[in-house]
């Protein structure tokens, strides 16, 4: 069957990773969430003590990193290894997520990731997420998706999630992340999270898992056989 290239962009905790991973499970491609790439970096700095506004800093750093993308059958969807270890777990940590949109902004950064995002989409049947996918990595993607959801809806989400793994998480530090980093990331210079010409918007606020997989998987169909 004709392999395709699937993007999916848009803001903090609109649920990208969730629908990435199930129609990447569905059609049997690799699914790349690119965000773990800038919070590993973002973690290695942190641990590291890399001062990221001292840009040879950050090019010494850089070199040190190695990222690969390991499939865990248990969970049935790929885990970040930075320099060999399995991140995938401490890098949801809200002190990464402080600090990730400060790094994702700086310009070799994105250029290393970018450089690799590319490398993995080069025999398509790939679904990555992420803020650029469809505008820059991989700006010929045949469907691009741009999803976003209410600011509340997806508070609330997040949390969920955040206070599973930390009893004292507050919603009220969850909302000022989301928007802190929404801000940045839609504000940077390099690469800001826009939606491309050519995405469809998919708004979830009112849709459940399963209706914005079917929705999806239509489009999906309508690329990969056109005239049907
Ligand atoms: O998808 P996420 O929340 O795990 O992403 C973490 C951060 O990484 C996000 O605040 C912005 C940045 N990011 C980016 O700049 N470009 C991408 N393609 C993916 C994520």
């Amino acid at each position: 069957m004709n392999k395709i290239i699937i993007t999916i962009d848009g803001w903090s905790a609109c649920g990208k990773s969730t629908l990435a991973k199930r129609l990447a499970k569905a059609l049997g491609y690799v699914y790349i969430d690119s965000g773990a790439m800038y919070r590993a970096i973002t973690l290695y700095f942190l641990r590291n003590h890399v001062d990221w506004t001292d840009i040879d800093e950050v090019n010494r750093a850089l070199e040190n990193i190695n990222l690969q993308f390991v499939f865990n059958p248990a969970g049935k969807a790929s885990e970040i290894y930075l320099n060999g270890e399995n991140v995938e777990y401490v890098i949801r940590d809200l002190v990464v997520a402080e600090k990730v949109s400060e790094v994702a902004a700086i310009r070799e950064v994105r250029t290393f990731a970018v450089k690799q995002q590319r490398r993995m989409g080069k025999d398509k049947g790939i679904v990555m997420d992420g803020r650029d996918i469809g505008t820059v990595v991989f700006p010929k993607a045949e469907l691009k998706i741009f999803m976003t959801a209410d600011n509340a809806v997806r508070v609330e989400r997040r949390f969920k999630e955040l206070i599973m793994k930390n009893p004292n998480t507050t919603i009220e530090e969850v909302k000022t992340n989301l928007e802190m980093r929404d801000y940045i990331d839609s504000n940077r210079k390099v690469s800001p999270l826009k939606k491309a010409k050519d995405a469809i918007v998919l708004d979830n606020t009112n849709l459940t898992e399963d209706g914005q997989f079917r929705k999806a998987m239509e489009w999906v169909k309508e690329k990969i056989n056109p005239a049907e």
